[in-house]
């Protein structure tokens, strides 16, 4: 009996703690002016919640507190704005003080000169820098004639096999980078070099917490790693004297550049690439097969406009750009496929200064998670939203209206949009008219801050 009251007063002692705790922290970041919302337990707030729930944690604080709500996620006090106007606003806005705010761990590991760490006129330099390296002459030129030798070889004897999609397209999306940029195979340094990168992208996802065994402290010996090859190439490069028709070489070949970078800034941009491309276009090719094997009459009429193109030529010749220009369809279910499988559920800004916005007031430093997912099922835009139809993007109009974010929008909007397409083009290209497949399974797994993904989805192949 004494026990049991023992542990009963602990329980409440427990509970009474607990509840302070939750209350303190409430009154702790009480200010006028904040819009409604929960912060959450001290220093976690409730990313456990955000990471765990994914999106309908969005929705259940929306339905609570409106489109516009406070909470404390991955270790700082944040705004989610849901409302379009309010996020078209906030991307346009960056000169006003709404500044990128992707989490410590991101900054830390993608180093002091990538494009989201640099505000101003260096970001206006940088992505200078990064545009000369993918003007649409470079991805005529220099970049679609790599992608399309890397496409065809990287899907090669997928015959009679079972794959996993979502490690194919990953290696898919980093090997094609590292083509494009160093002129790197598939082999010799390519597979040390993508298990650092691997590593990379985890510690970037992680919370900040430098101990041993930590993915935080992984990722940042993966990018002094990544560092090391990178600086031993560009010695390499220098001693030889050879000219190289890669984005590496475009950078070092400073007489002809308008854009004189220094060692650590060329690092660091093509740690920028890499990264920004990696996710987001093995997402979109993985969703992509996914969608077309479960609407045969999509498969149907995009294998039309890729098998058209084959017959125009011969059978080893490349896709040239005008081949890429006639992919119409193939843009339309990349477009349906970034909106249904939301690739980027939204960007990460902070605040330089105390501000009002929607007519609340917002403390500096805070963050301002613009969550960009909902528009994307929005009924007046896309009429039946849940329905993967890309007949709907065919109308120009639709890519151009003012609430297409999935690329984001304003200064900051994706440079790499048509290098992505243009990857994801080649790759369908080379898998429809090759393959067919069918499912044989993968789960489903919540990822931030990008994606909601069947993991480890597996498909069998066989000829076409
Ligand atoms: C095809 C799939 C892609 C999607 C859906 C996508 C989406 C986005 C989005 C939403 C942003 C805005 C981020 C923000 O405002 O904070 C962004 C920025 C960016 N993207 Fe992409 N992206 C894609 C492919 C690529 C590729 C292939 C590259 C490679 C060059 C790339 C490079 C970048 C860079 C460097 C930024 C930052 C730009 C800046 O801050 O000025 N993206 N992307
Ligand atoms: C691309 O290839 C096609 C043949 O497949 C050819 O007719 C066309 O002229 C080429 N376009 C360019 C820009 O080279």
């Amino acid at each position: 009996m004494a026990m049991l009251i023992a542990i009963l007063a602990g329980l409440i002692l427990v509970l009474c703690f607990c509840s302070a705790l939750l209350r303190w922290n409430e009154v702790r970041y009480r200010k006028k002016g904040l819009p409604l919302g929960t912060m959450g337990w001290p220093v976690f707030g409730e990313t456990t919640e955000f990471l765990k729930q994914g999106p309908n944690f969005m929705k259940n604080q929306r339905a609570r507190y409106g489109s516009f709500f406070k909470s404390h996620i991955l270790g700082c006090p944040t705004i989610v704005s849901m409302d379009p106007e309010l996020n078209r606003y906030i991307l346009m806005n960056e000169g006003k003080g709404l500044v990128p705010g992707y989490p410590q761990s991101m900054l830390d590991i993608l180093g002091k000169c990538n494009i989201a760490a640099v505000h101003g006129s260096t970001h206006k330099y940088m992505r200078g820098a990064l545009l000369s390296l993918i003007s649409p002459t470079m991805i005529r030129d220099q970049l679609l004639p790599k992608i399309d030798e890397f496409m065809r070889t990287h899907i090669t004897n997928w015959d009679e096999k079972i794959i996993n999609i979502q490690e194919k397209t990953k290696e898919m999306a980093f090997l094609s980078s590292l083509k494009q940029i160093a002129g790197i195979e598939s082999g010799s340094i390519s597979q040390p070099f993508m298990t650092e990168f691997f590593k990379l992208v985890l510690g970037t996802l992680s919370l900040p917490i430098d101990l041993p065994g930590t993915n935080y402290r992984r990722g940042l010996q993966a990018r002094k790693n990544i560092i090391g090859i990178l600086s031993q190439l560009l010695e390499e490069r220098r001693a030889s004297k050879e000219t190289h028709l890669d984005m590496l070489g475009c950078l070092m070949r400073k007489e002809e550049n308008r854009y004189k970078l220094t060692d650590e800034e060329i690092m660091d941009l093509i740690i920028t690439i890499m990264y920004s491309g990696y996710e987001t276009v093995s997402t979109t090719s993985m969703m992509a097969v996914k969608y077309l094997h479960d609407h045969p009459k999509v498969l149907e009429e995009l294998r039309r406009e890729h098998l058209a193109i084959r017959e125009r030529k011969k059978p080893d010749e490349p896709i040239n750009c005008s081949d890429l220009k006639s992919m119409k369809f193939t843009r339309a279910v990349i477009f349906e496929t970034s909106r249904l499988a939301t690739i980027v559920n939204g960007v990460l800004r902070k605040t330089t200064q105390d501000m009002e916005l929607n007519g609340h007031l917002i403390p500096k430093g805070w963050r301002i998670y613009v969550y960009t997912r909902e528009i994307n099922y929005d009924s007046f835009l896309y009429p039946d939203p849940l329905t993967f139809n890309p007949w709907r993007w065919l109308d120009k109009s639709l890519e151009s209206q003012s609430y297409f974010l999935i690329f984001g929008g304003g200064t900051r909007q994706c440079p790499g949009k048509e290098l992505g397409i243009a990857e994801i083009s080649t790759f369908l290209h080379y898998f429809v008219t090759r393959y067919r497949w069918e499912e044989v399974g993968g789960e489903k797994l919540m990822n931030f801050p990008r994606v909601e993904a069947p993991n480890g989805l597996h498909i069998r192949v066989s000829t076409y």
